[in-house]
């Protein structure tokens, strides 16, 4: 069973270092954060997902930890933690933390025992192989750091400085590692179920799961991997049972079998119509939106098809951006960017709106790498919050000791003019997440058919229903003016819309960057 407000909640993904500062160091904090839920809930999201807060070197921006238990000094203590959980919970949002599962920082604790060569509780937690040159495959889960000391060579699981924690292999190939199910791999796992138990029991809503398809190593076909899920979901569903687990494993339909109630879509179809103003053929998640451009079409025919798939499953969790990725608006004009949001809002699954999105903030171009963010880094600067004053209201520090620089274009946007009425984006975004709270056919939950798709063009058309209502929406994210007769259609009811005219024959026609949803029919009226 998943909790029931999965139905139809939207998430809004806070950076903590760049949300809000409320001391003055230049780094935002947890008290910053909880100075801004009334925003965030008058956003008209539901939960608010928070990347890594836990103590850390930050190498790689705090997913490389040294303390599972503990908030980092520059975030607060955990006493702010439990105190955002419950004025979060007093205005009905949900806070969902992000779990690091499968590495450490090479400074946690854990990780100094375990390099001993005398045998303690920790020596497990990692793979050591005695070859101290050894370098593995050096590919996917096989990528061995290698010179390091008494115990040779170990394996890491991201940058260099993430040394993998150890849950076994499903197929064992060298003496140094263990199988999944040998006991001395349990130990790795019950520290996950403390730590995850630990937040909860504090107040936290759940997790979302950095790659969580990395703990069992060379698992082809991933069943070792699920079942280790499963054990943890049936937790969820006895002990949790109103709490989330999300995946990032970017491949719904097994993360959803291994028991998350959520997984994210890599859905760089967003970009579709627009090329990004400096393409970068280095950076590989701009290199899979490229693909996009050139044929935005095809990616829309295939994420319809893992709708259908994995319906009555779980969710599909589509993101405007994140962390990791370039900004939506870096992708095209900000009426693109509002279609985008428009689809982003009423496809079927869970939407995730990254924080600043909805103001339209840019990608900043050209800063140093900060933290491991390398081309990133663009994508984490400090939130806008009115730029009539210092730092755009983010901090009061002075500007050399901010966490990264804000955005200083003349133009850049800003929450305080968002809520005077003078940013679009801004206003589509509140209205589509005030039209998903007042119909059914808009939950996460309800059916999705794709009624027009023309290969290699624009507009494209879905119906969404439930219960009894239906739902048309219609989009076109090109440049080109274009137009479809879908006479079905011609007594559809408009409810929102952007440049686009319907003609009594049903024939619209759909300026650049437009879309529409209208309601197709709807009895038992609900009344309000
Ligand atoms: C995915 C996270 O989103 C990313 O920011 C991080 O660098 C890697 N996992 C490693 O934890
Ligand atoms: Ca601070």
């Amino acid at each position: 069973m998943a909790p029931g407000w999965l139905r139809k909640a939207s998430f809004y993904q806070v950076y903590p270092q760049s949300f809000h500062d409320s001391n003055g160091d230049g780094i935002g904090d947890i008290p910053g954060v909880i100075a801004k839920l009334d925003y965030i809930r008058n956003l008209g999201v539901d939960a608010i997902w928070f990347n890594p807060w836990y103590e850390s070197p930050f190498r790689d921006a705090g997913y490389d930890i040294t303390d599972f238990y503990k908030v980092a000094k520059r975030y607060g203590s955990n006493a702010d933690a439990k105190r955002l959980f419950a004025e979060a919970h007093k205005r009905g949002l949900k806070i969902i933390l992000d779990l690091v599962v499968g590495h450490t920082s090479l400074d946690c604790k854990w990780f100094k025992e375990s390099e001993k060569p005398e045998r303690n509780a920790y020596s497990d937690y990692y793979v050591w192989s005695p070859i101290a040159y050894y370098r593995g495959s050096g590919k996917g889960d096989d990528y061995f750091i290698s010179g390091w000391g008494p115990r040779g060579a170990f394996l890491a699981n991201y940058y260099a400085v993430q040394p993998a924690l150890n849950f076994g292999y499903a197929r064992t190939e060298h003496p140094w590692e263990l199988r999944y199910d040998d006991p001395r791999c349990r130990a790795t796992k019950d520290e996950i179920i403390r730590i995850m138990r630990f937040w909860m029991d504090m107040g936290a809503d759940g997790f979302r799961v950095d790659m969580a398809s990395s703990v069992i190593k060379r698992d082809d076909g991933k069943k070792k991997t699920i079942a280790f899920w499963r054990e943890i979901r049936r937790m969820f569903d006895r002990d949790y049972p109103e709490n989330v687990l999300i995946s990032e494993w970017f491949d719904p339909a097994t993360a959803l079998k291994a028991g998350f109630h959520i997984d994210f879509c890599y859905n760089s179809f967003w970009r579709a119509g627009y090329r990004p103003e400096k393409p970068d053929p280095n950076w590989p998640q701009m290199a899979m939106a490229e693909t996009h451009f050139t044929d935005p079409v095809p990616a829309i025919g295939p994420t319809f098809e893992l709708i259908q798939k994995t319906r009555k499953k779980g969710y599909i969790g589509f993101y405007s951006g994140n962390h990791d990725s370039a900004r939506l608006r870096y992708y095209g004009s900000e009426a693109n960017t509002i279609v985008k949001l428009a689809m982003l809002f009423t496809l079927p699954g869970t939407p995730f709106l990254y924080y600043g999105d909805e103001i339209g903030m840019r990608y900043v171009e050209n800063l140093t790498p900060k933290e491991g963010g390398e081309r990133r880094t663009g994508s984490r600067t400090p939130m806008q919050w009115d730029t009539a004053f210092v730092n755009a209201g983010f901090s009061t520090a002075a500007k050399e000791k901010l966490y990264l620089p804000v955005d200083d274009s003349p133009d850049a946007p800003c929450v305080a003019e968002a809520i005077k009425g003078n940013n679009a984006t801004y206003d589509a975004v509140t209205r589509l997440l005030a039209l998903r709270k007042q119909h059914v056919a808009l939950d996460n939950d309800a059916d999705a058919e794709l009624v027009y798709l023309r290969h290699r063009r624009m507009p494209i058309a879905y119906v969404r229903a439930k219960g009894n209502e239906e739902l048309l929406v219609i989009l076109n994210s090109s440049r080109n003016v274009v137009s479809v007769r879908m006479p079905k259609y011609k007594d559809a009811e408009e409810l929102l819309s952007q440049s686009v005219r319907m003609a009594p024959d049903g024939t619209f026609t759909l300026d650049s960057c437009s879309y529409g949803i209208y309601q197709i029919r709807r009895t038992n009226r609900r009344r309000a």
